[in-house]
């Protein structure tokens, strides 16, 4: 029998520190990415500002885009070109173990916390449609190696003014954003297991072990990685996006 006495906070848990705090915060910056990368990929505007291209546009696919990378698609795609790619890094985060960890905890309450009781009833873990989904992490994590090289071309191409070779704030703005993608990808869990974590013995493959351990140094971080780079990609946009609509003026250096 439960104590009534105890207050609705001390019945879900008898932890006094404040756990509640990371999940909230989860909930403001995942929620908050993901109200405006919506917002962002339905303006369809503002996306290029040469020679910046936005990641949330990048690789721009459709004939009707303002700065083609690839016309796959012909110009009868007449709504935003962000939506034809923005699936695969949407889909490689919302699959990534680590988020899930962290929006089960704060969106679900599934738990909010360690020894924090659950807010469901019941637990079927993902073992149901939809988050059966998440069985596919691995598959989003190659078709992010793909998105993830068009962005470092788009790094390239930032050196490629219209008057020539040069380069800007931008310029900067882009390769730290792809850097960060790299390491956000490279230290994903399914790449870990693609470099060798699928071995019972490294004995026979050094090369391999070699790779597995590097990737093991970055996927300690792959935490802070997410966090840094979900929030970067976002402020890239901003950046392309302010530039493109003439609120701002981009530095260049040479
Ligand atoms: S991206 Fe996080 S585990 Fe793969």
């Amino acid at each position: 029998m439960a104590d009534k006495s105890l207050t609705l906070d001390q019945f879900r848990t008898l932890r006094k520190d404040h756990w509640w705090v990371e999940p909230l915060m989860v909930v403001a910056v995942l929620g908050g990415f993901g109200i405006y990368a919506t917002w962002a990929a339905l303006q369809n505007a503002n996306y290029y500002s040469a020679p910046y291209l936005s990641p949330f546009y990048s690789p721009c696919v459709s004939a009707n885009c303002s700065h083609v990378t690839l016309p796959l698609i012909g110009s009868w795609w007449n709504l935003s070109p962000a939506f034809l790619i923005l699936w695969v890094p949407g889909g490689f985060r919302a699959t990534c173990y680590y988020y899930r960890k962290a929006y089960y905890r704060s969106f679900f309450q599934s738990p909010p916390a360690c020894a924090v009781r659950d807010a469901a009833k019941s637990y079927s873990g993902e073992t149901r449609f939809p988050f059966l989904l998440q069985n596919i992490h691995r598959y989003f994590f190659y078709l992010s190696l793909l998105i993830l090289a068009f962005l470092w071309w788009d790094f390239l191409l930032a050196f490629r003014f219209p008057d020539g070779f040069g380069m800007g704030v931008g310029t900067i703005v882009l390769g730290i954003n792809a850097a960060l993608l790299s390491l956000f990808s490279f230290s994903c869990n399914s790449c870990r297991h693609v470099c060798g974590g699928y071995l019972n013995s490294f004995h026979s493959a050094p090369g391999k072990y070699k790779t597995w351990t590097f990737i093991s140094g970055l996927n300690e971080k792959h935490m802070e990685y997410a966090w840094v780079s979900l929030v970067w990609v976002g402020l890239t946009d901003v950046y392309v996006r302010l530039l493109a609509s003439g609120v701002i003026y981009d530095v260049r250096f040479f």
